[in-house]
Formats: structure tokens, sequence, C-alpha cells
């Protein structure tokens, strides 16, 4: 039988279809869940340290960074969808490339970044005309909106891992970009320890140093029990996090250690950093050598492993501070 204009189902689309029209909708259209929690698109991902760094070191071969403006190579995940893909629906890890002479020329963004030494030295990092050194093992933060450039003044490549939150600014349609007028920032004073990189009566930290960054998680590793997680944040002295959108920090794994499945509503990515292991991340197990790189997604059971005799550490970047910020951050542990 043919519905008619009598018909009241009939009528009903013929009222949604005029909403429609005028750029409404009724509510009656969404199906409503009697229960709901996250479930992640992004895919869980494993990147070897062999592969970034060959394909970075081509990459070097094949394009300046004049022409390049930043030579990275970025960390892509088949779960982000939409115009453009990143490593996570909030954050981006890429691994930058810059060759002995070259110079990444000065620039600012609203996006916030954080850079994390992979190998290589004697090149720096000029924020806000601080002229800080890059070692292995350091943390330079570059918050939002801070004039930043690179220098490589050595005979060696450096590398780098690049931390941004450009899913996110991109996502709320905030990203400013400027260039500086000159290629190099004019160096007020270069910055070599920590307490030479706290910035400002706020008393935040721009640089956190490699080898202190492992006494203070060594030192936490002897006072821990066996069951409780080891992990350093990268604070400033108050106690806020890295950085507003993004708390990085190193987690130890204890020889034997193996840790407790945990899910978090933020999302985990990993460079690690000495060590080998294996996480496993719902189903699936991913076994890591030094330098790999991976993703946790967001409400995701997991957790780490060491087999080994020796000790093992993560980096990671994490958008808690952010989820926290707006009352989404939940954490459970089986
Ligand atoms: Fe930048």
């Amino acid at each position: 039988m043919t519905a008619t204009s009598d018909d009241p189902r009939s009528a009903l689309a013929e009222f949604d279809e005029e909403l429609q029209r005028a750029s409404l909708q009724g509510h009656w259209k969404m199906e409503l869940p009697k229960f709901m929690e996250p479930r992640s698109r992004l895919h869980a991902m494993h990147w070897r340290w062999s592969d970034l760094r060959e394909y970075l070191m081509r990459s070097g071969d094949l394009i300046t960074v004049n022409d390049a403006g930043r030579r990275t190579v970025q960390l892509m995940n088949p779960g982000v969808t939409g115009p453009r893909q990143w490593t996570t629906h909030t954050l981006q890890m890429s691994f930058q490339l810059v060759l002995p002479g070259e110079i990444a020329t000065a620039h600012r963004h609203t996006m916030n970044a954080i850079r994390f030494v992979m190998e290589g030295g004697g090149t720096f990092t000029t924020v806000e005309g601080e002229s800080f050194l890059m070692e292995p093992g350091d943390l330079i933060l570059t918050p939002g909106w801070t004039w930043h450039d690179h220098i490589n003044e050595s005979e060696e490549p450096i590398v780098w891992i690049d931390g941004l939150d450009v899913p996110l600014v991109f996502a709320l349609n905030g990203a400013f970009i400027e260039e500086f007028a000159q290629p190099q920032q004019q160096v007020k004073r270069m910055v070599r320890t920590e307490a030479d990189g706290t910035q400002g009566p706020d008393g935040t930290t721009w640089y956190f140093k490699g080898p202190e960054t492992r006494h203070r998680l060594l030192d936490m590793g002897q006072s821990a029990r066996r069951d409780e997680d080891v992990v350093y944040e990268y604070r400033h002295a108050d106690g806020r996090p890295t950085l507003p959108t993004m708390l990085c920090g190193m987690q130890l794994l204890r020889p034997g250690e193996v840790t407790v499945p945990t899910r978090r509503t933020s999302v985990g990515i990993y460079s690690m950093v000495g060590g080998n292991g294996t996480t496993v991340v719902a189903d699936t197990s991913f076994t890591w050598d030094r330098g790999d790189a991976l993703v946790v997604p967001n409400w995701t059971w997991h957790h780490h492993e060491n087999h080994s005799s020796e000790d093992a550490m993560l980096f990671f970047m994490s958008d808690r501070p952010l989820l926290e910020g707006i009352g989404l951050y939940r954490e459970e542990r089986s």
C-alpha cells in the first residue's frame, strides 16, 4: 500500500525533509544509545628505529632543509581520517633530521611543541633568544607562539623527535604561523644546564637534561614497589604539566617487570629510549627495541613487559592534560 499524506509516518517524513531544507534536524532522527564509552578509531602502531632512521637519512639525500622548511618524517595513523592524517587525533610525533651546517629557520606558531633528542649533538635550538644545547635524551619545549630556530654546528647529523598538538589546533581552526624577519634569532643567552633553562618568574622550565631525567627515574625505581609503575613526568616546579595540551614522561621497566594492564581516555605515543621489551595493546603484541615508536590508542587495554636483565626506558607523549582540563580523563587498571 502506498503511503498518503494522511499517513502520520509520511507526514513526519515530509516534515523531516522540510526541516532538512531549513538546515534543521529533529532529535528523533538520532539513535540514543543506552550505554556508551569511547571506541578508538586509532590503530595500534609500531615503527622500527632501523626503518625510521634509514628513511630519515634518505630524505637527507633527496631534500634540503631550505626546500622542506623542516625536514621531518611524520608518523601516520591510518585510523585518523579527515583532510589530513596524523599520529593520533590530537598529537603528532615526527622525526627531524638537521645535517651539519644546516639551519631550520626561525618561525612561531600557536601549536605547542617539544623536541626530544635521539642522536647527535653540537646543535642548538633557540627559543625566544635563549639558545639550548641539544644532546641525546634532552627535552626542549617550544610553547605555542614562541619564536624558535635550530642550527647544527657539529660535524654529525642530529635526529630528534618533534611532538606537537597540531591535529588538535587544526581541528579547532586555531593555527597561526609567522616567519621571523631573519633566518635566525639573535642569541641573548646560551643555555647548557637545567638551572639555566628556567624561564621567568612563574618558574617554568623549557629544558630537561637527559642525564638528570635518567637519575631521577632510576632513583624512583629504587624506592618503588614491584607492582608500582615507575614514571617520571616532565612537570614545572608548581606541578603544571609539560604543556597545556601535552604531558611528556619517561617510564622505567625494571628487569623482569610486567606492568598492570591499564586503559586511559588519553592517547600514548611512545619512543623506546633504551633496552628492549614487548608492549601488548588489546590482542596484539609488539616486540620493540631501542628507538622504536609505538601508538597506544585511547581507552585501549595495554601493558608493557621487560623480560631482559637490563632496564628499559620509554619516553612518551600523552594528551592527558587536555582531557583533564575538560573533565574527560579516566583511567582503569585491571
Ligand atoms: Fe616550528
